[in-house]
């Protein structure tokens, strides 16, 4: 059988570097043909070399003679900029892992959507953003979308051989964040080390802030009804503390088929990795023994703003998604820059939603407009509060 060729965009990332250490374990199934960062030369580098890819790109222009430098004696092509993120996602591959972190991966995502491959979608910024956008061109161009996501990557599994017709509602498991009991007060306050701190997860730190807000959940609310093409009210969210269900769907008969597994990212990618088939992986099995129990408690929205803030940028539609998700991208940034407290963030993505009067996106380029003007909203807004 001939190995199947791989990109992965964010290749220097938690999810990168979990797909490459699945694929590590499997040399005689995978051929690693791109790997793209945004500035770790040095980890790009060091991978291209050991997966002897034929393609490494830095986003970042100005890296780009550093990582020649690196790449000397190699056949491996650097490269730099968008178009080349673009043609990462876009080459040789036939399987291109979606790991970008923010807005930022969209485009390179919509351009291995439109050459047709098939897509593993870890980054949920890109569907929040364009959900419509790039499920039609999906199904223009024929590529097949994998949710990367472990709660969509479950439902995705629960819906697999399955009457849709007869979905009654997804059910979204949240762990709730480090912060699931403490009171709004004491949240107000906490440190970006606190809030990066996840319970379950170990995860990069943008959506790490997202669990702990629990805006996390919100853009997972909004990727799934784009993935799966149900409405948002009938896409629950129920926190689940031990994070050993991943999610659910029930049906019209009364059955609720469930997904569980250990809380490692590399049991997702791995399906994804394989799909249509299975195959094995090193990690840890779930104990259900050692679990012994599980609970499941209502999420509280007046404690975490986020979800409601979310739903109702869903409802909104057109513009509010991509506003919600800029607006939210810099609070978050700032807030680990320890510039703004914790509350700010959702505080200033309410606000940004509440002033937001753009027109409905009809293409990427104006999502990739509109997304920067909200950025820059967003930042003055910012700008005031901390001055
Ligand atoms: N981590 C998880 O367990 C998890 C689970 C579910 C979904 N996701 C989603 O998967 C995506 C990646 O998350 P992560 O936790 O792996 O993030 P991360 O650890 O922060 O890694 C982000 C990756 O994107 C690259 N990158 C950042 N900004 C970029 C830009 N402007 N242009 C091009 N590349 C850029 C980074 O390169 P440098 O290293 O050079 O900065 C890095 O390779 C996110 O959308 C997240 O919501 C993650």
């Amino acid at each position: 059988m001939s190995r199947r060729k791989i990109a992965v965009l964010g290749a220097t990332g938690s999810v990168g570097q979990s797909t490459l250490d699945l694929v590590a374990a499997a040399p005689e199934q995978f051929e690693v043909v791109a790997l793209t960062a945004a500035s770790n030369v040095e980890q790009l580098s060091k991978d291209a070399r050991r997966f002897g890819a034929n393609l490494a790109v830095i986003a970042n222009e100005t890296l780009l003679p550093e990582l020649r430098e690196q790449l000397q004696g190699t056949n491996i092509q650097a490269a730099a900029g968008s178009s080349a993120l673009a043609e990462a996602a876009a080459g040789e591959a036939e399987w291109v892992m979606a790991a970008i972190v923010g807005c930022a991966g969209l485009e390179p995502v919509m351009a291995a959507v439109e050459a047709g491959k098939t897509v593993a979608l870890a980054n949920k910024e890109a569907l929040v953003t364009a959900g419509h956008l790039m499920t039609e061109a999906a199904t223009r161009s024929g590529a097949t979308l994998l949710p990367v996501d472990s709660e969509h990557n479950a439902i995705f599994q629960c819906l697999a051989g399955q009457d849709r017709e007869m979905v009654a509602r997804l059910i979204l498991t949240a762990s709730g964040g480090p912060f699931r009991d403490w009171s709004a007060l004491a949240m107000a306050r906490v440190t970006p080390a606190q809030a990066v701190a996840h319970p379950n997860w170990s995860m990069g730190a943008k959506i790490s802030v997202d669990s702990a807000t629990m805006m996390n959940k919100g853009l997972e609310l909004i990727e799934a009804h784009y993935l799966f093409g149900v409405p948002a009210d009938r896409i629950d969210i129920v926190v689940h503390p031990q994070s050993v269900i991943h999610s659910l769907v029930e049906y019209e008969d009364g059955s609720m088929l469930a997904q569980l597994g250990p809380s490692d990212m590399r049991v997702p990618i791995a399906h994804t990795l394989a799909w249509p088939r299975r195959m094995h992986t090193a990690v840890e099995r779930l104990d259900l023994l050692a679990v012994a129990r599980l609970d499941f408690e209502a999420p509280d929205e007046q404690r975490f703003p986020a979800l409601r803030l979310a739903r109702e940028a869903l409802a909104a539609g057109g513009a509010a998604t991509v506003v919600l998700n800029a607006a939210n991208e810099i609070a978050v940034e700032t807030f680990l820059g320890g510039r703004i407290h914790f509350a700010d963030i959702a505080v200033t993505v309410e606000a940004a939603l509440a002033n937001m009067s753009d027109p409905i996106p009809q293409s990427i380029a104006d999502v990739v407009e509109l997304d920067a003007r909200a950025r820059h909203a967003a930042t003055q807004s910012l700008a005031e509060t901390v001055s």
